[in-house]
Parts: C-alpha cells; structure tokens; sequence
C-alpha cells in the first residue's frame, strides 16, 4: 500500500440499504496529500454518508473510493483504519482517563506525543489545568467535560494516530471562532503532508481550504476554493450570508 493519502472518489453513488433514494450521486473528487478539501452544505446533503465511505462504515453502491491508490473494497480494513484519522460528528469518549482515550487507536503513544496532540487541537491548556492531567478521570461518556473540550479531545485522539487521512466532521461547531481559528493554524502547520477533509457549517471554518465542495441533496453541485465560488456559486452566496 502506497504510503501517500490521496483519496479519490469515482462516480460514487450510495443507497442505504432499504432506502429508495439514493444519498450520493455522482460523487467525483481528488483530495490530495498535503491539501485541505472542505465539504459544506445544508444539513441531510449527504456531507456525513460520504466521508463514511472512506473507512467503509458503509460501501458505495456503485462508483469507486480509494485511498493511496488502492480501491478502499480490497484494502485489508485494519491497515486502512490504521491510516484514517476519523473525527465524528457527535464526538464520544470512554470511561477511563484523559490519557487512555487519548491513545485509544494508538496504545503505544507516549506523553509528549499526547501533549503534543494536545497543543494543536488547543486542549493543552484545559487538560494542564486538571488535577490530575493526563491522568484525569473522565466518566462513561465524557459528561465531566464541556462540549467544546470533547470536541477538542477528539480530534487530539485523532492526531495521536498520526494518519495519512484525517477526516473532521463539522468538528469545530462547538468552538468559538478564536479557538477554532487557533486549531486551523496550528494543524496548516504542524500537520503538512497528511490528506485533510474538512465538513463544515462554518464558512469561516474553511476560507483557507484548497479546494471546496458544495453539496446539495447528495451532489456535488458547485467546487473551488472561496474566492471562486464567491464569485460563481449561488448555493455558496446563500451559505455565506446565512
Ligand atoms: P448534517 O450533519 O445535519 O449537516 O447532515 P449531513 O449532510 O451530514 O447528512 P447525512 O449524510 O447525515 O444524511 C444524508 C441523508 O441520508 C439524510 O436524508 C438522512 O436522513 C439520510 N440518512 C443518514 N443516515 C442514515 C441511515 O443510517 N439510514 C438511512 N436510511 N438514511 C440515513
Ligand atoms: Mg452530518
């Protein structure tokens, strides 16, 4: 398996299983190595159903995703989740400690790679702040930190896995715009050659993005960076002003 991140979709089209309408249609896009692809649309587009198929939560029904070159159905599923750092819309932790859901993806991480994680996913600060850092319990399900903190320790965990592939999904909602404008800097440069997707509700949230996709009932109906689409997308002119 190539080392490189590259993810490639290929007229996908996905059907959940039962349903009659298709979700996807005729999704075709390159994120490449080293770049930031954003996908923003009004909620029920599709934004979620389509990064899900990248560690095949689910497969497309027709079409083709692939990951380094290599068709994510023949891809052995251990060495590709190995590779994709996913951020999940409803961010979740275990009961354990701060530092055991931290490594959880990569047991072997040591401290200083958790607080590095930490720095660029600004959750340094808070976790500093606990009695017991690293050590510090958190209890089934997380409700001993804040929204925004969960958020934070989830895409930490993400980091720690240090993929090929890191995929956030509306990941920095919870974030006021300062802290979210603080991660955004910190990943562009801390974390250079992985393949970075980005959903966002926020527009502010990938202005700097190098390509971005706008979705609309399961299409892509509309691609470019901000300035472009700003100029020739009235989907994205009514995201903007909303
Ligand atoms: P937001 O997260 O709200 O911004 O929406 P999204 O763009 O992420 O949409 P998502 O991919 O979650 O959903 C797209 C469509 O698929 C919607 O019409 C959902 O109702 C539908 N959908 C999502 N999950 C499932 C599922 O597990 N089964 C079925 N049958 N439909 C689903
Ligand atoms: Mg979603």
């Amino acid at each position: 398996v190539p080392r490189t991140g590259e993810v490639v979709f290929d007229k996908v089209t996905f059907t959940y299983p039962g349903a009659e309408q298709p979700v996807l249609a005729d999704i075709s896009f390159t994120a490449r190595r080293g770049t930031t692809t954003a996908i923003i649309g009004s909620t029920g587009a599709g934004k979620t159903t389509l990064i899900s198929l990248i560690p095949r939560l689910h497969d497309a029904t027709s079409g083709t995703v692939s990951v380094g070159g290599v068709d994510v159905r023949e891809a052995q599923l251990e060495s590709l989740w190995a590779r994709i750092g996913l951020v999940p819309q409803r961010p979740y932790l275990f009961a354990g400690t701060v530092g055991s859901n931290l490594r959880y993806g990569r047991e072997e991480a040591t401290d200083e790679e958790l607080w590095d994680a930490l720095a660029i996913a600004q959750g340094e600060d808070f976790v500093r702040a606990m009695p017991e850092t690293l050590d510090s319990p958190i209890a089934q399900g997380g409700t001993t930190v804040s929204g925004g903190q969960r958020q934070r320790l989830s895409i930490a965990r993400a980091l720690v896995r240090q993929p090929d592939v890191l995929i956030f999904d509306d990941s920095f909602s919870a974030l006021d715009t300062a802290t979210d404008a603080r991660l955004r800097a910190a990943l562009d440069r801390e974390v250079t050659d992985a393949t970075v997707i980005v959903v966002a509700q926020r527009v502010s949230s990938i202005v700097d993005a190098d390509q971005i996709l706008v979705m609309e009932d399961g299409r892509i109906v509309d691609r470019g960076t901000h300035s472009e689409l700003l100029q020739t997308s009235p989907t994205y002119q009514e995201i903007v002003s909303t």
